[in-house]
């Protein structure tokens, strides 16, 4: 997502934060920005820049056009806004007095905004930044109080995940930031200090660096840092010594970004929950779409094309049976050439990660000229469909490097599930009771999404045992079938072994011919009341040969008389279980496409934005 760099030292700042925001390119951005000061002035420079990093490297001329000691920079990943100079960070509060940058996602930034609008602040962008930024100013202000007790009492006020990095006026050589689930590490030297949502940002400076917990603060001045809690009393900490090589750091560790995405998957998920789950009630109002609208569909389309296409599945079974409304999903290159009939009352609602897939761009374009209003559930803000569709439902997965999606994925079954309830409420389908029911599942999923990410060892194992497999059969019934359909796309695209995703009862009407002695078939078995006739037809498979693994939900531990090797997850809500389910699928297909040595981040062939048809 978006990345920041503060320095504070001796040097001139602005190179240092170019450099650092150049080794924070991988992350992805759409503008970028420096706020830089002077010792002797008490004014900060701002300068911002739409589009690549190298437009505000040539615009400050590397950096030597703003002179001064101490900066923070930014890359900007839009969320709230398009990707304009005015939204690009850092903000600088109403008189600016505080400027700063920001990381993650501020939920409640309209109900602060308000609050803040009363007291007479003026806003100029469509940030969630400038409302955080004005709000540690107002109580800096109010209370006359010093920097921690402000940002703390903000920190209070913000829901959300937040990296801050701030300067104020009256302190010149300081910088001051606070985290809360948003990853920042603080680097330090004799004479500097630094700030960065990454380490390789400041790698080639310093490799002593201290890890800022959440709900923490700190104050960076030349050679010393400082951490304080939420009471604002000192917290004392160690100092690590990075050991990794420069391209091992920018992928936090992990050997490939695709391994990287899948573990952001919680946090993915968590944010984008945060959009559109407000007070214990879903909330669209983000999004446009009103309750009469909702309440006059007859018909719902879901168009996508790979994976987006197979969350549309899963959407299938989970609105019927959660709204009771009919759903088509559609593959958009199918979609777009065959003069679809769209009855009157109806929704299109297009699914992309890039937002710029040409096949679902010329869907949508369809759908606008029969006049249906088109939703669109996208991941990149100011794309293409996210600009021409009606109504825009985001998810804040953040960029996805890896050309294989996992977290964009995960993120846009959330957007489904969110969805299918407010359609089942306004459609009386659902009680208020059963809401409230339905969203605890959904808040309690980043956790049991991170519970199955700590089993990973044994799906490596797997893998491993698996590599040199010929043929792969998935099956799975309902939901089950949906997340078998994504699995299998997962293992063939980043480990070339042939698979397929059948619904269980399907396969006997031909695909069973080619189950064979060791022939690897998956049972995805999370649906409880259709669990027996999928474990039916994989013990027509195992008959012919064929090694069973299973992926089913803790309790139903049967499984293991009839599958060889089974993988659970915790128990969950049968319409959102296919978010814990496809975890140890993602990792199947991850692990052996690296036991067979395959570039899993670049898989051959494939290309992450499919801009041609
Ligand atoms: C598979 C994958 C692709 C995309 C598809 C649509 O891992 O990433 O199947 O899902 O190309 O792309 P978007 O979502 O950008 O429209």
């Amino acid at each position: 997502m978006c990345g920041i760099v503060g320095y504070t030292g001796n040097e001139n700042a602005a190179p240092i934060l170019l450099a650092g925001l150049t080794k924070l390119e991988y992350r992805g951005y759409d503008s970028a920005g420096i706020a830089v000061r002077d010792l002797s002035r008490d004014d900060v420079a701002v300068v911002k820049s739409p589009g690549r990093l190298l437009n505000l490297i040539q615009k400050t001329d590397n950096g030597a056009s703003v002179p001064g000691t101490c900066g923070v920079g930014h890359t900007r990943w839009a969320t709230h806004g398009e990707p304009t100079e005015t939204n690009a960070h850092p903000h600088s509060s109403a008189d600016d007095d505080v400027v700063g940058v920001h990381n993650g996602i501020i939920e409640n930034y309209q109900e602060l905004k308000e609050k803040l609008l009363r007291h007479g602040y003026v806003f100029h962008s469509e940030t969630d930044t400038e409302v955080a930024v004005n709000l540690v100013d107002y109580y800096y202000k109010k209370y006359k109080i010093g920097p921690i007790d402000a940002i703390a009492k903000a920190m209070v006020r913000i829901r959300g995940s937040y990296a801050l990095a701030l300067m104020f006026r009256d302190l010149p050589g300081e910088i001051w930031v606070a985290r809360k689930d948003s990853p920042m590490v603080i680097g330090v030297t004799e004479n500097s200090a630094f700030v960065a949502s990454d380490v390789p940002a400041i790698l080639s400076y310093t490799r002593q660096v201290y890890y800022i917990d959440n709900l923490e603060m700190a104050r960076l001045t030349p050679g010393h840092v400082s951490f304080f809690n939420l009471d604002g009393d000192e917290v004392f900490k160690d100092l690590t010594e990075i050991t990794w090589d420069a391209e091992a750091a920018e992928k936090g560790g992990f050997e490939h970004f695709m391994l990287k995405e899948i573990h952001e998957q919680p946090r993915a998920v968590r944010d984008t929950l945060g959009s559109y789950i407000r007070e214990g009630a879903v909330d669209l109002s983000a999004t446009g779409l009103t309750e009469e609208l909702l309440r006059s569909l007859e018909r719902i389309y879901i168009i996508g094309c790979g994976s987006a296409y197979h969350v549309g599945v899963s959407a299938k079974y989970v609105l019927e049976d959660m709204a009771d409304i009919p759903v088509e999903v559609d593959l958009a290159s199918e979609f777009r050439y065959r003069d679809p009939k769209i009855v009157k009352n109806s929704l299109v609602v297009v699914i992309s990660q890039s937002g710029e897939t040409a096949d679902t761009l010329a869907a949508l374009r369809l759908a606008k000229e029969r006049g249906v209003p088109v939703l669109g559930i996208v991941n990149v803000v100011g794309s293409t469909i996210a600009r021409e569709c009606d109504y825009c439902m985001y998810t804040y997965a953040g960029p996805e490097i890896a050309v294989a999606t996992t977290k964009a994925y995960s993120a846009q079954l959330i957007n489904v599930y969110a969805l299918a309830i407010e359609l089942g409420r306004v459609r009386g389908v659902i009680t208020e009771d059963r809401c409230g029911e339905l969203i605890s599942e959904l808040n309690a999923l980043p956790d049991k999404m991170a519970k199955v990410l700590e089993n990973k060892e044994r799906i490596q194992w797997f893998a491993a045992k698996y590599a040199n497999a010929r043929d792969i059969f998935f099956i799975g019934r309902g939901v089950d079938h949906a997340i078998s359909l994504e699995g299998s796309l997962k293992m063939k695209e980043i480990s070339y072994i042939h698979s397929e995703a059948y619904a269980a009862g399907e396969l006997k009407h031909g695909t069973i011919s080619l189950i064979e002695d060791g022939t690897l078939v998956i049972g995805v078995l999370t649906q409880n009341e259709l669990l027996e006739k999928t474990v039916s037809n994989m013990v027509e498979c195992k008959a012919r040969g064929a090694y069973l693994m299973g992926l089913t939900s803790y309790g139903n531990y049967n499984i293991e008389d009839t599958a060889n090797f089974t993988i659970y997850v915790p128990k969950a809500e049968r319409h959102f279980i296919g978010s814990l389910a496809i975890i140890p699928l993602q990792l199947l297909g991850y692990y052996t496409g690296v036991a067979k040595g395959v570039d899993v981040d670049k898989p051959r062939n494939l290309a992450k934005s499919v801009t041609v048809e």
